[in-house]
């Protein structure tokens, strides 16, 4: 594990920007892990400066998002699809991006042709995480153990209150989302985790200082081969 502490969020995002810039340049039909929540945005602007002035073809390149809500249709403010759409998709032209689908009629099957398709793509070259409050990535909540295999989850109060911020009222926040599973990331050849802010400090010291620990999903990247941790001041003032 690899960590960088940067002088502000914005330097740490446009470093994350580059090694996705330079993954696309090594291997034009790279297949991208994507993430959403705050974290992502700025390298989501810059990766769409960079295509606008012709410095970025995204047109071999594949997404796979990390996560849905569950209930949430793409035409769904809230929803990470449209996420997706308006803060990079729609500006770029990546040749085919996927999202699971959390209005699917059976989850079950939705989160194993999830993992079918991302193996039939050849695996995901470069995978950006957040990191959630409580040490999830994704939406791997902390368990007693780490889950493999994209599937259903049950979000815990504490990401339902952290993400309550995006909804109109509390009980708006869907309590279940369909996520990559923290082996199906630890798959990824390469990953960029970002995280920013004081409320991530705690979380950014249990992944790096602490032992691997299912209760801090994000623990397992020490055992990562290839993971970059991009951090501003504040996220890092518990190191
Ligand atoms: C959500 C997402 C995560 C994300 C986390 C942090 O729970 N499922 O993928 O990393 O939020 O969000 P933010 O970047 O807004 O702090």
């Amino acid at each position: 594990m690899i960590v960088h502490v940067f002088d502000s969020a914005k330097s740490a995002s446009q470093a994350a920007a580059a090694m996705f810039a330079a993954a696309i340049l090594k291997k034009p039909d790279a297949v991208l892990g994507l993430a959403t929540g705050s974290t992502p945005i700025e390298t989501y602007r810059q990766l769409v400066k960079w295509h606008k002035e012709g410095m970025l073809d995204f047109s071999r390149s594949t997404s796979f998002n990390l996560d849905e809500y569950v209930g949430l249709g793409a035409d769904h403010p809230c929803g990470y699809r449209y996420f997706m759409q308006e803060n990079l998709f729609d500006h770029i032209n990546m040749r085919e991006t996927f999202v699971p689908n959390g209005l699917a009629p059976n989850l079950k099957a939705e989160a194993k042709r999830y993992d079918r398709m991302i193996e039939k793509a050849g695996g995901i070259d470069i995978q950006f995480l957040g990191l959630g409050n409580n040490g999830h990535i994704g939406f791997n909540e902390p368990s007693d153990r780490f889950h493999y295999g994209t599937q259903v989850v049950e979000l815990t109060r504490s990401t339902i209150e952290a993400n309550r911020r995006f909804f109109e009222s509390e009980d708006q926040v869907p309590r279940q989302a369909i996520s990559l599973g923290t082996g199906g990331i630890m798959n990824a050849r390469q990953i960029v985790l970002a995280a920013f802010g004081k409320g991530k400090a705690q979380a950014v010291k249990k992944m790096i200082k602490g032992d691997v620990d299912p209760q801090v999903q994000a623990s397992i990247l020490k055992l990562h081969p290839n993971a970059v941790i991009l951090l501003d001041q504040e996220a890092a003032s518990l190191l």
